[in-house]
C-alpha cells in the first residue's frame, strides 16, 4: 500500500488515503489538546507511544473477538485502517465516576456506577460536542435504533476486555470515549484510537493518573504516564 493525499488533520492524527479505497493511512502527531481543540500544546514523543497502546489495545481487542478497523502497523507512528463512514457520535463508557460526570451531575468523585452509565456526544468542535440521547439520534438519522443497540453493546464488551486487560496491569479503567464507523455492507466497526487520549486511567496502588487529565490539570509531563501505561499492557499482553 502507498500512501496518497492527506485527507485531513484531526486533533492529534492525520489521515491519509492510499492505493487502496477501502483503506487509510493513520499518522499519529506528537500533539495533545484540551477543551474540544481550544488548548493546543506539542508533545515530543506522544504520536509514538499513543501509536503503540493503541495498536496493542486493537490487536487485543481482535484476538478477543471484538471486531474493528485496525489492519496493520507501517512504523512507530503510522498505522493502516479500514475505511469507515464514522458515525457523527462519541460513546462515553463510566465504571466510576469522573470528569464531566462529577462536574454536571453533583457526583461524589470516583464512586463506582451501577451500572456502567452510557452517553451518547454528537461530534462536533464547534458546539463543544452536546449530549444527545437515543430519540435525538435517531430522529436526526445520525444512527438507527439498531444501531444504537449496537454501540451500546459492542461498548459493553469493549469495556468487559479492556477492564480485566488493564486489572492485570495494575491499573484500573475509569471512563473512555469510543468511535464507531459503518462498513460498505452497513457493519458497525470500533473506529478511531484507543490510548490514553481517550479513556482515563489510574494506578491502582498510587491513584496516580496515567492519562490525559495530567495534561488537562498541567500537573506534570502526561507521556511518563502514557510509556507506563504502554510498558505495562506489554508485560501482560
Ligand atoms: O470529559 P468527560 O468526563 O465527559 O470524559 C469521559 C471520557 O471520555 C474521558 O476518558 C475522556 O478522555 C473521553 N473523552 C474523549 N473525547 C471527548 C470527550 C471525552 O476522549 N471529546
Amino acid at each position: 500500500v502507498t500512501r496518497g493525499a492527506l485527507q485531513y488533520t484531526g486533533k492529534a492524527k492525520q489521515v491519509f488515503t492510499t492505493d487502496d479505497p477501502n483503506i487509510l493511512w493513520v499518522h499519529y502527531l506528537d500533539q495533545a489538546t484540551a477543551l474540544n481543540g481550544k488548548v493546543k500544546e506539542t508533545i515530543n514523543g506522544k504520536g509514538e507511544l499513543n501509536s503503540a497502546i493503541s495498536q496493542l489495545l486493537f490487536n487485543y481487542l481482535t484476538e478477543n473477538g471484538i471486531k474493528n478497523h485496525y489492519l496493520g502497523s507501517i512504523s512507530k507512528t503510522d498505522e493502516l485502517i479500514t475505511s469507515l463512514n464514522i458515525l457523527p457520535i462519541e460513546v462515553v463508557t463510566r465504571n466510576y465516576a469522573s470528569g464531566h460526570f462529577v462536574s454536571k451531575f453533583d457526583a461524589v468523585a470516583m464512586q463506582q456506577l451501577s451500572p456502567i452509565v452510557q452517553e451518547f456526544y454528537y461530534k462536533s468542535d464547534a458546539l463543544d460536542d452536546p449530549f444527545m440521547n437515543d430519540s435525538q439520534i435517531i430522529a436526526l438519522g445520525y444512527a438507527t435504533s439498531d444501531e444504537l443497540s449496537k454501540l451500546r453493546y459492542e461498548s459493553l464488551m469493549i469495556n468487559q476486555r479492556l477492564t480485566e486487560l488493564f486489572q492485570k496491569a495494575n491499573i484500573q479503567l475509569i471512563d473512555f470515549k469510543l468511535e464507531f464507523g459503518r462498513t460498505k455492507n452497513g457493519d458497525i466497526l470500533l473506529a478511531d484510537e484507543l490510548s490514553p487520549d481517550n479513556m482515563r486511567l489510574v494506578d491502582i496502588t498510587t491513584g496516580n493518573s496515567l492519562d490525559k487529565d495530567v495534561f488537562r490539570k498541567h500537573s506534570g509531563d502526561v507521556t511518563v504516564g502514557y510509556h507506563e501505561v504502554l510498558t505495562r499492557l506489554q508485560q501482560v499482553i
